[in-house]
């Protein structure tokens, strides 16, 4: 393995220093351009970051040519079967997966923080109606700054992991005419995440363990992802100090854009729209693949999977059980699976390796859950709220620089205002 790569600009000789990572064999190395601009004068131009390290991290790792996941070193096939998405929450925030004792005081302590101020309930009551669940969720993620006074930074991260479920709940139960809901402190967090939403006032709440096991199973399948746009939002923000709330409430509104976490409703708005246009799923793919036509097929493509996504094989399956154990039909998991079935079978996906990604299958298994399209990307914000305040806090561990890139300048040279 060499140490540096040699390379000469305008005849001149450099030497740049090589940085392989813990998986070195299938692509985890880096020429060390830092000191590029002070040595040559050059930076790099790469837009989208496509070839562009910003960090070393250690929390979680894609083989996107194998179609591979792993959540501090374990495989998410694991993870999936035999822990809880609060035992990943405690694995992603701290390095290792809690012991009995750690567990304990981890879920205890969030259930002490499972409430809200009143004044938050005030605001949401102010925001209108018409507004989407991702901007009212990042708006109040934001303003709960203003109501914790928590000094010790570890208790900021257990805040929010309690008090997330709460403003996604009343954010769906404002949308639905549904009173003020408090959260259950005999529940396990996704129980209790479940009655928060669904709970009816004067009536018993009936916990389903297959719409449970169903969520529990979907938050962990998002709950970290490597240097994605939202994780990245959030470790941009928090280079320069920004706080942890408004840092998440920031990764939130990215996460809320079409191509990153809100593909998921988008999803499902194409399914819906090809049943009912007639189900002519060679039509649709013909229109994903004209270049003149801006539609994409949503749910299909990712910068780092050139293969099956992992988690999306998982996700296909929970919304196979679910839906079957439930007993309910969804014509739209079927036209899913022929959608996946023909754009699988064309050389356009073929050849630009592009798979279904996990946005093509949660929306089914949310809305087997009962929720609705709108709230699709806030449970995706739930789920990934472990994997922003780890990198977080792994940017401030690092001591990362502020982020701050360069940019080639194409505009105006120097020039005068004639005005008189
Ligand atoms: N349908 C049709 N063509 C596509 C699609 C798609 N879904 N995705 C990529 N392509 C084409 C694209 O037009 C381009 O073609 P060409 O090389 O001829 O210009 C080529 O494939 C490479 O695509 P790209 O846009 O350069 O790749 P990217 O890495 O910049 O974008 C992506 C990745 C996920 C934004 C993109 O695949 C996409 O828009 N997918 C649909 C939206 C989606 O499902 N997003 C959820 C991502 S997974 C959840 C998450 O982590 O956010």
């Amino acid at each position: 393995m060499c140490s540096v790569v040699n390379f000469n600009i305008n005849g001149y000789h450099y030497k740049l220093p090589v940085i392989y990572g813990t998986f070195c064999e299938k692509g985890e190395k880096a020429i060390n351009i830092s000191q590029l601009r002070e040595s040559t004068g050059f930076i790099t131009f790469d837009p989208g970051f496509k070839n562009t390290g910003i960090t070393k991290s250690s929390i979680s790792f894609i083989d996107g040519e194998k179609g591979e996941l792993l959540y501090r070193g374990y495989p998410i096939e694991q993870i999936i079967n035999k822990c809880s998405f609060i035992e990943t929450s405690y694995l992603i925030l701290n390095g290792e997966l809690p012991n009995t004792a750690q567990l304990k005081y981890f879920s205890e302590k969030i259930k002490k923080f499972n409430s809200i101020h009143k004044e938050i309930k005030k605001i949401l009551d102010n925001i209108p109606n018409s507004y989407h669940p991702m901007g009212i969720l990042s708006s109040l993620t934001y303003i709960l700054d203003a109501f914790i006074n928590c000094l010790r930074e570890e208790d900021l991260y257990l805040h929010l992991l309690a008090k997330l479920p709460i403003l996604a709940a009343l954010t769906y139960r404002k949308k639905i005419g549904l009173p003020t809901t408090y959260a259950d402190p005999h529940l396990d967090y996704t129980s209790n995440l479940l009655k928060m939403f669904f709970s009816i006032p004067n009536q018993s709440y009936e916990l389903n363990p297959i719409i449970a096991d169903a969520l529990n199973k979907i938050l962990i399948l998002h709950a970290d992802h490597e240097q994605n746009c939202s994780t990245t939002t959030v470790r941009l923000l928090g280079s320069a100090h920004a706080g942890l709330f408004s840092s998440i409430s920031a990764g939130m509104s990215a996460l809320w854009g079409k191509l990153h976490g809100g593909a998921n409703q988008a999803v499902i708005e194409m399914l819906e729209a090809i049943l009912k246009s007639g189900g002519n799923i060679k039509k649709w793919i013909e229109k994903a693949k004209n270049k003149k036509d801006p539609f994409r097929l949503m749910g299909f493509g990712h910068r780092i999977y050139k293969n099956f996504d992992p988690r999306a094989k998982i996700a296909k399956k929970v919304a196979e059980n679910v839906i079957q154990q439930l007993g309910i039909s969804d014509p739209i998991l079927e036209l899913a699976k022929d959608v996946e079935r023909k754009a699988l079978q064309d050389s356009y996906f073929l050849e630009k390796k592009l798979y279904p990604n996990i946005d093509f299958y949660s929306g089914i298994i949310y809305q087997a859950i009962g929720i609705p399209k709108e709230m699709f990307t806030v449970m995706f914000a739930l789920g990934r709220l472990p994997g922003w305040m780890a990198h977080w806090k792994e940017m401030k561990l690092n001591k990362d620089p502020i982020g701050r890139p360069r940019q080639i300048y194409i505009g105006y040279k120097k020039r005068n205002i004639k005005k008189n």
